[in-house]
């Protein structure tokens, strides 16, 4: 192979160095490069001193028992701070009637009564409801040997309020305390005058006490019908009795 360096026609002198970036050079180059984009990457992982010691965010906090009162009967469980009411009726005392959906307070699937209150028990934690009354839909029945259905349940199959039934607990369990919240005065925002107890349970007040409960399916429609048809006691076999029964 010749070592020649010269230009042919070039009158002898010696041809300048080839232009061809060399091996070693785009070696060097490429370094180069991964060097930069790593960079980022080496900052994030530089110790921020502000932050505190990695071994505390994650120590961990020991599970203490936690009793709660969920439809009448006294539950003993198990279970660290952070654990949600939804899962500790869930996963800790097998209550599966109360449903996951959304996980974050947006779909009402999870609904259950505290005290008479509904709250989304995705979005507290079970450590803040001891000494509370949990109602979950699996207490909505009448107890005891008969298991005879509330008036809105019995309304709800009447009506045929659902499709798939994933969010009919939650769908219950809202319109359980709904239904107490109209009989005790409870206006909404669509009350007309919210000094006064609201005239009568319209359809428009069903539709945005329930705004918090959404069925995919969309029986949306007849579930506002089970809902007014047990206010007005028109629901089959309607028991105004049953607390749980509501109107
Ligand atoms: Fe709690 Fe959706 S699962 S609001």
């Amino acid at each position: 192979m010749s070592t020649d360096n010269k230009r042919p026609g070039s009158g002898g002198e010696p041809a300048d160095p080839p232009r061809q970036p060399s091996r070693r050079r785009f070696l060097q180059s490429a370094a180069a490069a991964a060097t930069v984009g790593a960079a980022p990457h080496l900052r994030a992982q530089t110790p921020n001193p502000a932050a505190p010691p990695a071994a505390e965010v994650r120590a961990p906090v020991p599970p203490r028992p936690v009793t709660l009162s969920v439809n009448g009967r006294a539950y003993t469980l198990q279970l660290e701070p952070r654990v949600t009411l939804l899962d500790a009726l869930r996963e800790y005392a097998g209550l599966m009637g109360t449903k996951k959906g959304c996980d974050r307070g947006q779909c009402g699937a999870c609904t259950v009564l505290a005290d008479g209150r509904r709250i989304n028990a995705c979005l507290t934690l079970a450590v803040m409801h001891e000494g509370e009354a949990i109602t979950t839909v699996e207490g909505l029945a009448t107890s005891g040997a008969s298991g005879a259905l509330s008036p809105l349940q019995r309304a709800f199959i009447e009506h045929d309020a659902f499709q798939c039934g994933y969010c009919t607990p939650g769908q219950l369990c809202s319109a359980t305390a709904l239904l107490n919240e109209f009989r005790n005065g409870t206006a909404s925002t669509v009350t007309a005058d919210v000094r006064r107890r609201p005239p009568q349970l319209s359809d428009d007040e069903i539709r945005e006490r329930m705004s918090g409960n959404i069925c995919r399916c969309g029986a949306y429609a007849n579930i506002v019908a089970a809902v007014r048809a047990t206010h007005d006691g028109a629901g089959s076999g309607s028991n105004n009795s049953n607390n749980n029964g509501n109107a």
